[in-house]
């Protein structure tokens, strides 16, 4: 079996986790899922970032000690988690003891080999992004990250030699395609490498919420150098028991944000090239979730927290607004009109309605068993036929390439199209004609289609996926991708349920505009 290890980051537990967050980690599962129904011996590592001044600074407002802290948050984080049912099959927290050793030894390898000396560091530092900038890196004086205040800081620190590897990383990007958008590529030699890629202090003072250096317990480990090797400490790198790291690294698809882009395609490749590894096969760059008035903040009152809308709308429903409305590397906008849209016509209409009239129709007619295929027997059976073949191979084009809005929308119109059939064949009309062949091809044709749109939703979708193949009686069928290019896949004696459920209730559309608006000032 082949394998397929996928990252995401491991987020920081300084504040609730709003949907962009929980947006992260909607794609990884989804691209778990589908490479699991691929046949893929799949991996998927989350977690959570818990060093660095920024939780230090936290955790004191919430009169805790960091400890206590990040062990709450990190509960909170599997309880959100749980509750979106990601499949993950690891959460590292970076203060867990198989995470600290490893990083300690990874660091003391670091300064044997030379890749790290001890100098001293000046420059204006951002608390809260827990970075140093040079002065014209700065935005009228402030960060340009996050646009507060920087202070003046000078530490004796630890240094790691990036401009040794410069070169060998321009290489890296020119010979593989590991980073994914290709424009994140152009962006990084741009504004860091052509510049000069400077040498990046790996070592604080300041402060004592990290990993000690062994060697040099007065220092911790710079949160970036600590947080980006949970990927190898998770595995076992360098511990007792490394099979999982022999078996599943390097990774194969490393999520994160934009935000973000910069330690994962400067700095992560680097520091594997110091150990000595191998480098992950592809970093998909994710763009980000705005509000129609920008980023999201709490003092904008414009954060959209997950439990808001899986708690009303269902959890299926959160998923497929996220992975429909935001393009993955462009930004995506989330609005409640959108949602409540989507939720009605998308879910309710084309998806549900479908289903519903389907499997009503197989009672009325044949007592709820499917007929079995008759052959192209309405004019429309081939044309239906060719158009839900080629589809099916553009959404596993669109799957391959992590374009989830892409695929979901080519799923969408097969939707469409099975439902403009039933206007085509007109069953009602068959019946009183008394047209029985016509009829049975045509239930059989939607039943089958119906199984596709099932098979086909289960990474997005899994209670509704699951709920489709049930109602339409194949919920014990092997139910395999590969069988989505196959006709002829209903058994003999297929018996749909004989009251359908209708898998999405139609939304009030101003009620629950209002609903979300108020809930996302709270
Ligand atoms: O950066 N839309 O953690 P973090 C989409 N600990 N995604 C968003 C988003 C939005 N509006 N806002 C945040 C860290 N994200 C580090 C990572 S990894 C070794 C260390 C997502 O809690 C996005 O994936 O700030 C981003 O990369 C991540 O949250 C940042 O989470
Ligand atoms: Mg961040």
């Amino acid at each position: 079996m082949e394998k397929y290890y996928i990252t995401t980051p491991i987020y920081y537990p300084s504040g609730k986790f709003h949907i962009g967050t929980a947006y992260t980690e909607v794609v990884a599962d989804t691209v778990k899922r589908y490479k699991t129904l691929r046949g893929y011996d799949t991996y998927l590592l989350t977690g959570m970032d818990e060093h660095g001044q920024k939780i230090q600074t936290v955790a004191e407002k919430n009169n805790m000690t960091p400890q206590e802290h990040v062990d709450h948050m990190a509960a909170l984080a599997k309880e959100l988690w749980g509750k979106m049912d990601i499949k993950y099959d690891d959460f590292i927290r970076t203060t867990e003891p198989r995470h600290e050793k490893v990083v300690q030894e990874i660091f003391e390898k670091f300064l044997a080999s030379g890749d790290i000396y001890k100098g001293e560091y000046e420059g204006m530092y951002c608390v809260p992004c827990e970075t140093y900038f040079t002065k014209t890196q700065l935005v009228d004086g402030k960060c340009p990250d996050c646009g507060r205040d920087v202070v003046l800081m000078k530490e004796e620190a630890y240094f790691f030699n990036m401009k040794k590897y410069a070169d060998r990383l321009v290489k890296l990007y020119e010979e593989s395609d590991f980073i994914t958008p290709e424009f994140r590529k152009t962006e990084m030699i741009n504004n860091f490498i052509k510049p000069g890629l400077e040498d990046l202090c790996v070592s604080r003072t300041s402060f004592d919420w990290g990993i000690k250096v062994s060697s040099d317990p007065k220092h911790v480990v710079y949160v970036w150098l600590d947080a980006l090797t949970n990927y190898l400490t998770a595995l076992g790198y360098l511990s007792e028991d490394d099979s999982k790291f022999k078996k599943y690294w390097p990774a194969d698809l490393q999520i994160v944000g934009k935000d973000i882009a910069r330690f994962h395609l400067i700095y992560w490749p680097i520091f594997l090239m110091a150990l000595d590894l191998p480098i992950p096969k592809k970093i998909l760059v994710h763009n980000w979730i705005m509000m129609k008035d920008g980023k999201m903040s709490k003092s904008k009152g414009n954060v959209v927290y997950p439990e808001l809308l899986i708690d009303r709308y269902g959890l299926d429903a959160t998923r497929y607004f996220l992975l429909r409305e935001m393009p993955v590397v462009q930004d995506g906008v989330f609005s409640p009109e959108s949602f409540v849209e989507r939720f009605n016509f998308d879910l309710c209409n084309d998806l549900g309605n479908l289903l519903n009239r389907t499997v009503s129709m197989v009672n009325k007619y044949f007592a709820g068993i499917v007929p079995t295929y008759k052959g192209q027997v309405n004019e429309v059976d081939k044309d239906l036929e060719e158009y839900t073949q080629s589809q099916i191979k553009l959404v596993e084009e669109h799957l391959e390439k992590f374009e989830f809005a892409n695929a979901l929308q080519e799923l969408w119109n097969i939707i469409a199209r099975t439902n403009k059939y039933i206007d085509e064949t007109t069953p009602w009309a068959l019946e009183k004609e008394g047209e029985t062949l016509k009829l049975e091809s045509c239930m059989n044709h939607l039943i089958e289609n119906l199984r596709k749109i099932g098979i086909m939703l289960l990474p997005f979708m899994e209670k509704t996926a699951k709920s489709i193949l049930n109602q339409i009686g194949l919920s014990n069928a092997e139910n395999t991708w590969e069988s989505l290019y196959q006709i002829d896949q209903i058994p003999e004696q297929t018996k749909v349920i004989e009251k359908g459920e209708p898998l999405f209730m139609r939304l009030n559309v101003e009620e629950e505009i209002d609903y979300i608006k108020t809930g996302m000032q709270k």
